[in-house]
């Protein structure tokens, strides 16, 4: 089989990626350099979509409407851009080896890659009720999302399902997303996950009640405190009832699962330091081996302002570690340095009309604030996470692009609470005073 060699080599063709790329390409990397080794048919494109306009029945995403970076307001890089700039997209390539020691990727079909200098974005997959023995977890129409490839999978499933039942399991973002985009697409849906409330991770009881409301009034059902166990299939395999833990039992034509990711970072186990799970970096996603940098999801990383390290699976931190570790590699080529990575934790979510924004840390106490009422035309409302009398994380639902910057600037900035009373009736415009 050929071997072939670049100076640089990008492990994974995802958001990371793609913003890589843009970043070297700023750097002035030179044609023949770089090369994306990529499992995905497809240029690096900005996955957020998947859950959203991708599943609409109008206004539907399609590529190449979102390759990066248009996500964050950028060009967007079409597959001739990479050709234009001398950047190898490998695309349809899984790698299965890699042997850090000799520097050397090999694919399924048995190519060989040799870098200088490697970039790990392989990103996360998806927990599979296979993987815990679900009986019946192998039926058709059982889907999850991932890649564009499990999405276009979805897309099959509504039309072949039309108007069908659709169960969602897991209350997290892809429970939420899915299940409102379900919903649009006119299926009857129930959604099923272990906690009291939806998004345990970030939500406070208060925030989670607006949304649960909101999705019960869209015709959704929310069953929660229980988990699926088994499911039966008809004649063909095809999915159709979902037994859960608490002995009830839902009809279902289409099951979607979201119950949580996992880096992937098997590859090189054994052979580079792990920390919470992902492939340990400093502040300029450096890892333990020499030459070879993580960014995206796979990394756990200083996060300077808590002074602790973490992992994050968001798009802003994939967009944003990408462009550090690419400014590090050829700051370090030319003897010079760049500023540690000071990251402020960010995410976000869209569903329906609705669109919320979380910044720092969701610790401590809270206050909510503003308007959360359901029959207003347009719910304004957020949260303030108090900790040590500081106010330490913020969330927004409905905020303007200014509003958003509020919150970000004093999750950022940390101020002082003297009086909690005085914040919640200020709210918002405690924030837009900073
Ligand atoms: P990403 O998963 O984007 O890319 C990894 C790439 O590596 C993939 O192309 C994969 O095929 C490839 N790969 C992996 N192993 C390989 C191998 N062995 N050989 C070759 N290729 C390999 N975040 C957010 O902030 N807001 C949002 O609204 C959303 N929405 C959202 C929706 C959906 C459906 C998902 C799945 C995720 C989100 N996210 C999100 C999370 C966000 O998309 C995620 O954090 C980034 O995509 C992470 O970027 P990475 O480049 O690290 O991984
Ligand atoms: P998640 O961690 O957000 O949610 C997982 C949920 O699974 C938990 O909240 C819990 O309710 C549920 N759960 C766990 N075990 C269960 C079980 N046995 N039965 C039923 N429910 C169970 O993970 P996710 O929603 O699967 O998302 C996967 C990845 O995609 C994450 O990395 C996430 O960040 C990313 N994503 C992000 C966004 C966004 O940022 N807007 C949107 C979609 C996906």
């Amino acid at each position: 089989m050929a071997e072939k060699t670049f100076k640089y080599v990008i492990l994974g063709g995802g958001v990371a990626a793609g913003y890589a790329a843009r970043e070297f390409a700023k750097q002035g990397v030179r044609p023949g350099e770089l090369a994306i080794i990529s499992k995905e048919a497809v240029a690096p494109y900005e996955r957020p979509a998947l859950s959203k306009a991708y599943l609409f029945p109008e206004g539907t995403a399609r590529l190449p409407g979102f390759h990066v970076c248009v996500g964050s307001g950028g060009e967007r890089l079409l597959p001739e851009w990479y050709k234009e700039k001398g950047i190898e997209l490998i695309l349809s390539t899984e790698i299965v080896k890699a042997d850090l020691a000799s520097k050397t990727l090999v694919s399924a079909a048995g190519e060989v890659f040799k870098y200088h200098i490697l970039i790990v974005a392989t990103g996360s997959t998806v927990f599979r009720l296979t993987d815990f023995g679900v009986q019946g977890a192998d039926s058709k129409n059982i889907l999850y999302l991932r890649e564009i490839d499990d999405a276009d999978k979805l897309v099959e499933a509504i039309k072949a399902k039309k108007n069908g039942k659709a169960v969602i399991v897991g209350g997290g973002y892809i429970g939420l997303e899915l299940s409102a985009a379900l919903r649009i697409n006119n299926f009857d849906v129930t959604m099923v996950f272990p906690e009291p409330w939806c998004m345990p991770r970030l939500f406070t009881a208060d925030i989670a009640a607006f949304y649960e409301s909101y999705y019960t009034d869209k015709g959704i059902k929310i069953i929660k405190g229980t988990v699926a166990v088994g499911f039966a299939a008809d004649a063909n395999g095809e999915v159709k009832e979902v037994k859960l833990k608490d002995g009830r039992s839902l009809e279902a034509d289409l099951v979607v699962v979201g119950v949580g990711g996992k880096p992937l970072t098997t590859l090189f186990k054994g052979q580079v330091e792990e920390e919470k799970g992902g492939i340990k970096t400093d502040a300029f996603f450096k890892t333990s081996v020499p030459d070879v940098y993580a960014v995206g999801d796979v990394v756990t990383f200083p996060l300077k302002m808590y002074n602790d390290l973490t992992r994050v699976e968001h798009v802003d931190h994939a967009r944003k570690s990408a462009e550090q570790a690419v400014k590090a590699i050829f700051a370090s080529e030319q003897g010079k340095a760049v500023e540690e990575y000071d990251y402020l934790p960010y995410c976000l979510s869209r569903a329906f009309d609705l669109s919320w924004q979380l910044y720092g840390d969701n610790v401590g106490d809270t206050v909510i604030f503003g308007d959360n009422n359901l029959t207003s035309a347009k719910p304004k409302f957020g949260s303030y996470w108090i900790k040590d009398g500081k106010i330490v994380g913020a969330f927004l639902e409905g905020g303007s692009p200014d509003e958003n910057k509020a919150i970000a600037k004093v999750a950022k900035t940390q101020p002082s609470v003297n009086n909690v009373e005085v914040l919640t009736k200020e709210g918002l415009s405690f924030a837009c005073k900073i």
